[in-house]
């Protein structure tokens, strides 16, 4: 039997980039899988590809969000993936930025990860079984010299959520992670890693796989490195 045969996953902003590598892996792993994106088109030609179901919605927007949920159905498995904003991501000093640019961050990394878990985390608590797993950065743990502060802690948020609801719902039977991804491909530029490439969506989605298994199930409240082996 597959290891995610009978679960059922939700991966965020899947509509390309690490969460459609992320939807991919899980469904070979045999979950069913609920593609969802803020562009229906993108949710959709991955939900195809990935033999998923695409349902779109705005993980900012809470009612949205929970009709994108009861469309969905019982979600055993979430992964906020849903992190870079659309509407751009300027890599700016924060003592120059915007005040009227902070909330493209934290809504999107910190609310959107809250409104998705609370919706989630309802029904996984009643069923006693649930795995929560946020895409977050090396940005949200450690300092770097990139310019992406108001990212950084709007992840920070994010992993802080995590850490503090793992010890909630640990009893009724649900994990809750974070994953701190180093430089994607998407990304340009060298990678200067001990694994000496950029990070896939395959490399995300295996260790979301892992982590959504049954034997994942004492891992919880962890900040797990996706990095190459980047020293944090
Ligand atoms: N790319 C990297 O190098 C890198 C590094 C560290 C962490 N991450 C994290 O990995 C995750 C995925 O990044 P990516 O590079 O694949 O991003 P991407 O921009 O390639 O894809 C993200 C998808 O999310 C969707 N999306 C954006 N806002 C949304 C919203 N409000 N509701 C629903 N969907 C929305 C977009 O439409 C897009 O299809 C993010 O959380 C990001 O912060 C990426």
């Amino acid at each position: 039997m597959s290891p995610l045969e009978g679960r059922t996953a939700l991966v965020t902003g899947a509509g390309q980039g690490v969460g459609a590598g992320i939807a991919r892996v899980l469904s070979e792993h045999g979950a069913t899988v609920v593609v969802n994106d803020l562009f229906a088109d993108r949710a959709e030609r991955v939900a195809d590809a990935v033999g998923g179901r695409a349902v779109a919605f705005d993980v900012t927007d809470l009612d949205a969000v929970r009709a994108g949920f009861a469309d969905a159905g019982p979600v055993d498995v979430l992964v906020n993936n849903a992190g870079i904003p659309t509407a751009g991501f300027p890599q700016v000093d924060f003592k120059d930025s915007d005040p009227e640019l902070w909330a493209r961050f934290v809504d999107l990394n910190l609310y959107g990860v809250m409104n998705c878990t609370h919706t989630a985390l309802q029904g996984m608590c009643e069923r006693r079984w649930g795995r929560v797993i946020t895409i977050a950065s090396e940005a949200g743990r450690v300092g770097l010299p990139i310019r992406v502060a108001l990212y950084g802690a709007a992840k920070a948020g994010a992993i802080g959520l995590m850490k503090h609801l793992a010890h909630e719902v640990g009893p009724l039977g649900v994990t809750c992670n974070a994953l701190a991804l180093g430089s994607m491909e998407n990304i340009p530029g060298p990678a200067k890693y001990p694994v000496p490439r950029k990070g896939t969506g395959a490399d995300v989605g295996a260790t979301c796989a892992f982590l959504a298994s049954d034997g994942g199930e004492w891992i919880t409240g962890q900040v797990i490195g996706v990095n190459g082996g980047a020293v944090t």
